[in-house]
Protein backbone atom coordinates (compact mmCIF):
# COMPACT_ATOMS: atom_id res chain seq x y z
CA UNK A 1 0.00 0.00 0.00
CA UNK A 2 2.81 2.31 1.05
CA UNK A 3 3.98 1.71 -2.71
CA UNK A 4 0.41 2.60 -4.06
CA UNK A 5 0.71 5.82 -2.72
CA UNK A 6 3.90 6.67 -3.69
CA UNK A 7 3.19 6.51 -7.06
CA UNK A 8 -0.16 8.23 -7.04
CA UNK A 9 1.96 10.92 -5.29
CA UNK A 10 4.31 10.61 -7.71
CA UNK A 11 1.90 11.24 -10.57
CA UNK A 12 0.59 14.10 -9.18
CA UNK A 13 4.04 15.82 -9.01
CA UNK A 14 4.48 15.29 -12.68
CA UNK A 15 1.12 16.13 -13.57
CA UNK A 16 0.41 19.51 -11.98
CA UNK A 17 -3.16 21.14 -12.13
CA UNK A 18 -4.83 17.41 -12.71
CA UNK A 19 -7.91 18.23 -12.28
CA UNK A 20 -8.11 21.36 -14.95
CA UNK A 21 -6.27 19.62 -17.78
CA UNK A 22 -7.98 16.63 -17.60
CA UNK A 23 -10.07 16.97 -20.66
CA UNK A 24 -7.35 18.37 -22.59
CA UNK A 25 -4.40 15.95 -22.14
CA UNK A 26 -5.41 13.02 -22.93
CA UNK A 27 -1.88 11.54 -22.68
CA UNK A 28 -1.45 12.64 -19.27
CA UNK A 29 -4.58 10.53 -18.61
CA UNK A 30 -3.40 7.50 -19.80
CA UNK A 31 -0.22 8.10 -18.05
CA UNK A 32 -2.05 8.25 -14.66
CA UNK A 33 -4.34 5.60 -15.05
CA UNK A 34 -1.55 3.41 -15.97
CA UNK A 35 0.33 4.41 -13.39
CA UNK A 36 -2.92 3.48 -11.55
CA UNK A 37 -2.88 -0.13 -12.54
CA UNK A 38 0.91 -0.62 -12.23
CA UNK A 39 0.08 0.36 -8.33
CA UNK A 40 -2.70 -2.13 -8.19
CA UNK A 41 -0.24 -4.85 -9.29
CA UNK A 42 2.41 -3.83 -6.96
CA UNK A 43 -0.17 -3.70 -3.98
CA UNK A 44 -1.08 -6.79 -4.86
CA UNK A 45 2.11 -8.17 -4.29
CA UNK A 46 2.91 -6.80 -0.94
CA UNK A 47 -0.57 -8.34 0.39
CA UNK A 48 0.76 -10.91 2.64
CA UNK A 49 2.32 -7.09 4.21
CA UNK A 50 -0.78 -5.76 4.57
CA UNK A 51 -2.53 -8.91 6.23
CA UNK A 52 0.86 -9.20 8.99
CA UNK A 53 0.18 -5.74 9.70
CA UNK A 54 -3.71 -6.52 10.18
CA UNK A 55 -3.01 -9.35 13.00
CA UNK A 56 0.05 -6.64 13.99
CA UNK A 57 -2.90 -4.03 14.54
CA UNK A 58 -5.27 -6.65 16.52
CA UNK A 59 -2.40 -7.87 18.83
CA UNK A 60 -1.94 -3.82 19.49
CA UNK A 61 -6.07 -2.72 19.97
CA UNK A 62 -6.61 -6.21 22.31
CA UNK A 63 -3.70 -5.22 24.28
CA UNK A 64 -4.33 -1.96 24.02
CA UNK A 65 -6.88 -2.39 27.21
CA UNK A 66 -3.96 -2.78 29.79
CA UNK A 67 -2.30 0.26 29.08
CA UNK A 68 -4.45 2.59 31.43
CA UNK A 69 -2.70 0.80 34.05
CA UNK A 70 0.07 -0.96 32.63
CA UNK A 71 1.11 1.84 30.08
CA UNK A 72 1.29 2.30 26.18
CA UNK A 73 2.62 -0.77 24.62
CA UNK A 74 2.97 -2.06 28.05
CA UNK A 75 5.50 0.53 29.21
CA UNK A 76 5.57 1.69 33.16
CA UNK A 77 7.02 4.85 34.29
CA UNK A 78 10.16 3.68 36.85
CA UNK A 79 9.47 3.28 40.02
CA UNK A 80 5.78 1.93 39.49
CA UNK A 81 3.79 -0.27 41.55
CA UNK A 82 2.06 -1.84 38.53
CA UNK A 83 4.56 -4.13 36.36
CA UNK A 84 5.74 -3.54 33.12
CA UNK A 85 4.12 -6.39 30.69
CA UNK A 86 6.33 -5.12 27.35
CA UNK A 87 8.93 -8.48 26.61
CA UNK A 88 6.54 -10.76 29.33
CA UNK A 89 7.39 -14.03 28.33
CA UNK A 90 4.21 -15.60 26.73
CA UNK A 91 4.34 -18.70 28.87
CA UNK A 92 5.14 -16.66 32.41
CA UNK A 93 2.24 -14.35 31.38
CA UNK A 94 -0.01 -17.16 30.36
CA UNK A 95 0.06 -18.48 33.67
CA UNK A 96 -0.49 -15.50 35.65
CA UNK A 97 -3.57 -14.70 34.00
CA UNK A 98 -5.00 -17.90 34.86
CA UNK A 99 -3.42 -17.84 38.24
CA UNK A 100 -5.85 -14.56 38.46
CA UNK A 101 -8.83 -15.77 36.72
CA UNK A 102 -8.69 -19.24 39.26
CA UNK A 103 -8.02 -17.53 42.22
CA UNK A 104 -4.95 -18.93 43.06
CA UNK A 105 -2.65 -15.88 42.35
CA UNK A 106 -4.05 -13.12 44.79
CA UNK A 107 -4.71 -9.46 43.49
CA UNK A 108 -6.27 -6.59 43.92
CA UNK A 109 -7.69 -5.63 40.29
CA UNK A 110 -6.52 -8.74 38.15
CA UNK A 111 -8.97 -11.33 38.91
CA UNK A 112 -11.79 -9.05 37.72
CA UNK A 113 -9.77 -8.09 34.80
CA UNK A 114 -8.84 -11.74 33.71
CA UNK A 115 -12.73 -12.54 34.62
CA UNK A 116 -14.37 -10.65 31.93
CA UNK A 117 -11.39 -12.15 28.81
CA UNK A 118 -11.65 -15.07 26.89
CA UNK A 119 -8.65 -17.44 26.06
CA UNK A 120 -7.99 -16.25 22.74
CA UNK A 121 -7.80 -12.44 24.13
CA UNK A 122 -5.32 -13.74 26.93
CA UNK A 123 -3.24 -15.63 23.91
CA UNK A 124 -3.19 -12.46 21.42
CA UNK A 125 -2.04 -10.26 24.64
CA UNK A 126 0.52 -12.64 25.01
CA UNK A 127 1.62 -12.25 21.82
CA UNK A 128 1.88 -8.93 21.68
CA UNK A 129 3.88 -8.35 24.57
CA UNK A 130 6.16 -11.04 23.94
CA UNK A 131 6.96 -10.01 20.65
CA UNK A 132 7.10 -6.11 21.83
CA UNK A 133 10.90 -5.39 22.79
CA UNK A 134 11.44 -3.72 25.95
C1 LIG B 1 -7.08 -1.28 36.48
C2 LIG B 1 -5.64 -1.42 36.31
C3 LIG B 1 -5.13 -2.63 35.53
C4 LIG B 1 -5.50 -3.01 34.26
C5 LIG B 1 -6.49 -2.36 33.32
C6 LIG B 1 -4.69 -4.17 33.95
N1 LIG B 1 -3.87 -4.47 35.00
FE1 LIG B 1 -2.57 -6.05 35.10
N2 LIG B 1 -2.04 -5.51 36.98
C7 LIG B 1 -2.61 -4.48 37.70
C8 LIG B 1 -2.14 -4.54 39.07
C9 LIG B 1 -2.50 -3.56 40.17
C10 LIG B 1 -1.30 -5.67 39.16
C11 LIG B 1 -0.64 -6.26 40.41
C12 LIG B 1 -1.54 -7.42 40.84
C13 LIG B 1 -2.87 -6.95 41.42
O1 LIG B 1 -2.87 -6.37 42.52
O2 LIG B 1 -3.94 -7.13 40.78
C14 LIG B 1 -1.24 -6.24 37.82
C15 LIG B 1 -0.48 -7.35 37.49
C16 LIG B 1 -0.45 -7.94 36.26
C17 LIG B 1 0.39 -9.06 35.89
C18 LIG B 1 1.43 -9.76 36.75
C19 LIG B 1 2.80 -9.21 36.39
C20 LIG B 1 3.92 -9.96 37.05
O3 LIG B 1 5.05 -9.43 36.96
O4 LIG B 1 3.73 -11.05 37.60
C21 LIG B 1 0.10 -9.36 34.59
C22 LIG B 1 0.71 -10.47 33.74
C23 LIG B 1 -0.89 -8.41 34.15
N3 LIG B 1 -1.20 -7.57 35.17
C24 LIG B 1 -1.43 -8.41 32.90
C25 LIG B 1 -2.43 -7.53 32.49
C26 LIG B 1 -3.03 -7.58 31.18
C27 LIG B 1 -2.63 -8.55 30.09
C28 LIG B 1 -3.97 -6.59 31.14
C29 LIG B 1 -4.89 -6.22 30.00
C30 LIG B 1 -5.82 -7.25 29.60
C31 LIG B 1 -3.95 -5.92 32.43
N4 LIG B 1 -3.01 -6.53 33.21
C32 LIG B 1 -4.76 -4.86 32.75
C33 LIG B 1 -3.47 -3.51 37.21
C34 LIG B 1 -4.12 -3.56 35.99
Amino acid sequence: MKCFVFILLLTDLYIPDFAEHIMVTPPRTFLRLAAFALSLIAGGASSAHAQQSAETLHQRATAAMCSNCHGTEGRTVEGSAIPSLVGMPKDYMLLQMKAFKDGSRPATVMHQITKGLTDAQVNTIANYYANTKR
